[in-house]
């Protein structure tokens, strides 16, 4: 696919964008604007749920998609965490797969060409140890055919210092500045639940340069085997997600919009158009589908088929006329 840029001779001031999507049936205006990255409409699928989209081509129509996002990245490869790395909960699951992957050297060489061909925009998730991981990689990836933006996984539960950058603002506005800094991409944060104050991590990213927010990663969580007297992750603790979370991401992405002028991707147990609408008025710009691709891989086509007619629904022409609408007072 070739992005075309708009807006500045300044690289890091370009526009990336698609031909504005219209439902033909209702007219409704799909398409989404996440600060510079503007997508065809608000579904994209979350990362670490969609492998890297090969493995669901037979199954979804790709290039409908709002956005694919891909498996974390890391620099180099990474084994994962010990078995069990998956573990089913009431209305969910918990995971500790540990950033699984071959690195990226790996992923541009067998990954992104084929990610480039699929006609939907690819947003890059990448995570690293350290500020100099974050950077690097960020500048790796900088001006790579078939890359729509990139999210920082600053939130993955599961690998040590995985939430480092996460969970303090310094550190936050530091890393997102310097991926800034470093491409010129469009920059998403993808923040975790597993702090006190939210907002205050929101407002760091956003302090830093993020275009945009994706709210939530997984809760921290874990299973017992108490015949046993042991834990059923091999790492012990893990990433809870799907339903159960749901509320959690509502509550999550109701916060950081009211805290920030950027948008925010709501992800958290979305699985039908109910649940897409509910993140949408209540502050999400655009949405991800993550645990419900495993069991109803279909549910982000069925999301964007029903969105024109539920928009059409509340009397609106657009999904930004929508987005944050929801009344708090009674
Ligand atoms: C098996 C599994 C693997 C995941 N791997 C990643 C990952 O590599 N990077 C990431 O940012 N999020 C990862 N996530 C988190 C999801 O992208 C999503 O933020 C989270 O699961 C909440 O959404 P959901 O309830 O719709 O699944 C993973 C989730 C699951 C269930």
């Amino acid at each position: 696919m070739v992005w075309r840029r708009l807006g500045s001779s300044d690289p890091r001031l370009a526009l990336f964008t698609l031909p504005v999507t219209r439902d033909e049936s209702t007219n409704v205006d799909l398409s989404v604007r996440l600060g510079r990255l503007c997508l065809p409409n608000p579904v994209l699928v979350a990362s670490g749920t969609f492998g890297y989209a090969r493995e669901m081509a037979g199954l979804v129509d790709l290039a409908k998609l709002g956005g694919v996002i891909p498996k974390t990245i890391t620099r180099h490869p990474r084994p994962g965490n010990a078995p069990w790395r998956t573990v089913e909960t009431p209305a969910g699951m918990l995971n500790s797969i540990g950033l699984d992957n071959d690195g990226v050297e790996a992923f541009v060489t067998h990954h992104l060409p084929y990610l480039a061909t699929i006609g939907a925009p690819v947003i890059i998730s990448i995570a690293g140890q350290d500020y100099d991981d974050f950077v690097g990689l960020t500048a790796r990836l900088n001006g790579l055919a078939g890359v729509a933006a990139i999210e920082l996984n600053i939130s993955c539960p599961n690998v040590s210092h995985g939430v480092d950058f996460g969970t303090d603002p310094l550190m936050c506005e530091r890393v997102v500045r310097g991926a800034r800094e470093a491409c010129s991409f469009p920059i998403l944060a993808k923040l975790t639940p597993n702090v006190t104050r939210i907002a205050e991590i929101a407002l760091a990213a956003e302090a830093g340069g993020a275009d945009a927010l994706s709210v939530i990663n997984t809760c921290l969580g874990m299973a017992v085997d108490w015949r046993r007297r042991r834990p059923l992750l091999g790492n012990v603790m893990g990433g809870l997600s799907g339903p159960a979370i749901k509320p959690i991401a509502l509550r999550a992405v109701y916060q950081v919009a009211a805290a920030v002028k950027i948008p925010v991707i709501g992800v958290g147990g979305i699985a039908t158009i109910d649940d897409a609408m509910e993140f949408i008025v209540a502050g999400a710009t655009a949405i991800q589908v993550g645990t419900a691709n495993f069991y109803r891989p279909r549910a982000s086509m069925e999301i964007l088929e029903a969105l024109p007619g539920a928009l059409a629904e509340l009397g609106a022409r657009s999904v930004a006329e929508v987005v944050g609408t929801m009344r708090a007072n009674f």
